[in-house]
């Protein structure tokens, strides 16, 4: 099908394979972001439409992402050249990059947050009672010039100091540690939040669909999100995928990873709303949700500095994993592409986030009047997650699962996906049918919907 680089890193082992895609996937998209899109966009409604994404876009174009990157064994730009040299196919890669960089600026921001409230659980600064001290500490510390800027660059240099190291020592063996430790953590919470007095109304909120709520704004949310938490549509994962083995089993890790990231972002819900309807908040409180929510479900849990230390170490880690993988779409670019050195790839990258990193970081503060060139109403961080998230990302995916429903041999995918005939995949004509028709139509009716075209 493609040239092959053998010489290119694999992962160890079976489990590193799905510790590493999940590692990926889960981070401040299922715990952070998730919540608040659902909380912004009516609960049970958006969880319906988001669910249908994953199933319906997400796994295929997962499976088409893991299949091009093993055939060619390559970054998102190669593995195109590499596919189809003489098109203009590539062109999905500058979207990759400009994507990746986009979400690694504001992403610090919040891992940077994260990063705060780790410290002050240790120091016992979070040692407050009532929601409405929890807001106060966040809008203090969100809205300050230089405490999030430091956090940011110190988070910032923290993932560059694993990235230059390389793919397999750093990342694999920290997220084989990390994941099963998140899952613990976040039963144990979900457990403490079915308990609070209005769980129940906490859980309609999120289970139970009010179908007049689902607007156009919604559903390209959900389809945002989704692509978003699946870390979909810029290369990532496809860069992943060709550090797979030959014997790795692509439909069922795209399958698994994708229920794993679901079911950690639901409970991330279950842990959130109950919360917030006993304590009288309201959901719709955007990117601070999270932070003003989880340290008052700590408060009235025995043990609460124990617990937030556990849980924002552990948030920290997951976005580290993130952060990870999406910086790896431009350093596998200009290390194997531009033929820069692996320090110097992942310099490049640090300098370009932390400028992105900075502007967003003050977004909350000296910023957060900017009207981005009077063009939009919005500011750096908001920019920056909303283009990327819900335009860039989708169209990625779109383009993706254009690439593989129509312009890849069906045979070369088909092999991709059996293992060269060594394993039956029975839903292969499914996963085709997807590609081709579902994700391309769905993709761009949610843009035109999103356009209010119709
Ligand atoms: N999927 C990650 C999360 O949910 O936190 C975010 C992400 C990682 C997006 C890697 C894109 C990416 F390439």
């Amino acid at each position: 099908m493609a040239q092959q680089n053998n010489n290119r890193a694999q992962f160890a082992t079976k489990l590193g394979v799905i510790a590493t895609t999940v590692g990926s996937a889960v981070g401040l998209g299922n715990i952070w972001r998730f919540p608040y899109e659902a909380g912004n966009n009516g609960g049970g409604a958006f969880l319906i439409c988001y669910l249908l994404c994953i199933v319906a876009l997400g796994i295929p174009v997962l499976c088409a992402e893991f299949a091009i990157g093993r055939s060619t064994r390559s970054n998102i730009f190669g593995a195109f050249e590499n596919l189809k040299s003489s098109s203009k196919w590539h062109w999905i890669g500058y979207i990759g990059i400009l994507s990746s960089v986009m979400i690694l600026s504001f992403y610090s921001v919040v891992a940077g947050w994260t990063m705060e409230y780790l410290y002050q659980s240790f120091t016992g600064g979070l040692n407050l009672s009532g929601a409405e001290a929890f807001h106060n500490q966040f809008t203090s510390f969100s809205t300050g010039n230089w405490r999030p800027i430091l956090w940011t660059v110190i988070f910032l240099l923290c993932n560059y100091i694993i990235v230059v190291r390389g793919v397999k020592k750093g990342i694999e063996k920290m997220s084989n540690l990390m994941m099963p430790a998140l899952f613990v953590l976040l039963i144990i919470f979900c457990v403490n939040s079915l308990m609070m007095p209005k769980a129940k109304e906490g859980l309609e909120f999120l289970f139970s669909p009010d179908f007049s709520k689902i607007t156009p704004e919604v559903v390209v949310s959900a389809l945002g999100q989704a692509f978003f938490s699946l870390s979909l549509g810029l290369g990532t994962m496809m860069t992943y995928g060709s550090y797979f083995s030959k014997d790795t089993r692509i439909v069922r890790s795209a399958t698994i990873t994708a229920s794993l990231d679901t079911l950690i972002a639901v409970l991330a819900g279950i842990i959130i709303f109950p919360a917030v309807f006993s304590f009288g908040m309201s959901p719709v409180q955007g990117p601070a949700l999270v932070f003003e929510i989880l340290p008052s479900i700590f408060a009235q849990m025995p043990g609460a500095q124990i617990w937030s230390v556990l849980f924002f170490f552990l948030l920290f880690l997951a976005s580290l994993t993130s952060t990870i993988s999406m910086s790896e779409v431009s350093i596998a670019f200009l290390s194997e592409e531009k033929k820069m050195s692996r320090i110097k790839a992942s310099t490049i990258n640090l300098i370009i986030a932390l400028c992105g990193g900075v502007l967003s970081a003050l977004s909350f503060g000296y910023l957060s009047d900017l009207n981005f060139f009077g063009l939009f109403d919005i500011n750096f961080f908001s920019f920056f997650d909303f283009t990327s998230s819900n335009l860039l990302l989708p169209l990625g995916g779109m383009l993706i699962s254009i690439f593989a429903g129509w312009r890849l041999e069906r045979s070369a995918l088909k092999n991709a996906l059996t293992n060269e005939g060594k394993i039956g995949v029975k839903t292969f004509p499914l996963l085709v049918f997807c590609l081709k028709f579902v994700a391309p139509i769905a993709i761009l009716l949610i843009f035109l919907l999103g356009l209010k075209l119709f």
